[in-house]
């Protein structure tokens, strides 16, 4: 059997996304191990998560810390020490610096619950209804240096109704974000990611998916 892809997850707050990767690695439809966790937050929930899993947490509270750079020496330690093939920010609510992406380059990835390049940064969902746009989802892809601008490796759509509010949309898009996020990890796992700049190829994909999506519907 091949070996497994050894993760370190980044988390910040409630961890519903880890909760999914942790879901699909025990059904066995995710060829991962999650060798550490990792919050800044001593609070977050998804510390409980890991702990009902018997997964190995660390919490590296950054009030702990006088920079960024210790922060994140600290925090590139922990995860060399863990031995991480790819490191995932799932919720993970802090900027890391150029020395933290060169440590791990084209290894880190991440969730955003919106449609990139449109709203990146925070209060997301937000935006989106004050833009009053049609279609919001979510998008998983590389880190690099900017602010939500790395190359995207899958996104998912999803219909804005006209009387949702941020707390309905944002949950419409989790959904999603808890099945593209494994998706986008066994893309890794299983080597079918070539990157060529911007642009993500993904091998083999079986059921390739061309019809348009309409919000409102077309009549008739
Ligand atoms: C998700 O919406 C994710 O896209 C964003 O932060 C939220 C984290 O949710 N980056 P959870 O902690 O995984 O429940």
């Amino acid at each position: 059997m091949a070996e497994l892809l050894k993760l370190g997850i980044l988390i910040s707050g409630s961890g519903s996304n880890l909760q999914s990767i942790i879901d699909h690695i025990e059904k066995g439809t995710l060829p991962a191990q999650i060798k550490i966790i990792v919050s800044n937050s001593p609070q977050a929930y998804g510390l409980t998560r890991a702990k009902k899993h018997g997964i190995t947490c660390a919490v590296l509270n950054h009030h702990d810390f006088s920079s960024r750079d210790d922060f994140d020496r600290e925090l590139i330690r922990i995860l060399q020490n863990a031995g991480v093939d790819l490191i995932v920010l799932a919720g993970f609510m802090r900027i890391l610096t150029t020395s933290f992406l060169r440590a791990f380059d084209q290894k880190i990835i991440n969730i955003h619950p919106a449609l990139l390049p449109a709203f990146p940064g925070t209060h997301v969902q937000q935006q989106a209804l004050d833009y009053g746009v049609k279609f919001s989802g979510c998008t998983v892809h590389f880190v690099d240096e900017g602010v939500d601008t790395g190359p995207i490796i899958i996104q998912s759509v999803v219909p804005v109704h006209i009387d949702d509010t941020a707390e309905t949309l944002a949950a419409r898009i989790l959904k999603e974000e808890h099945k593209i996020y494994p998706q986008a990890i066994r893309y890794f796992a299983e080597g079918r990611i070539i990157k060529n700049g911007r642009h993500i190829e993904i091998k083999n994909i079986k059921n390739p998916d061309h019809a348009a999506i309409h919000n409102p519907p077309l009549d008739g």
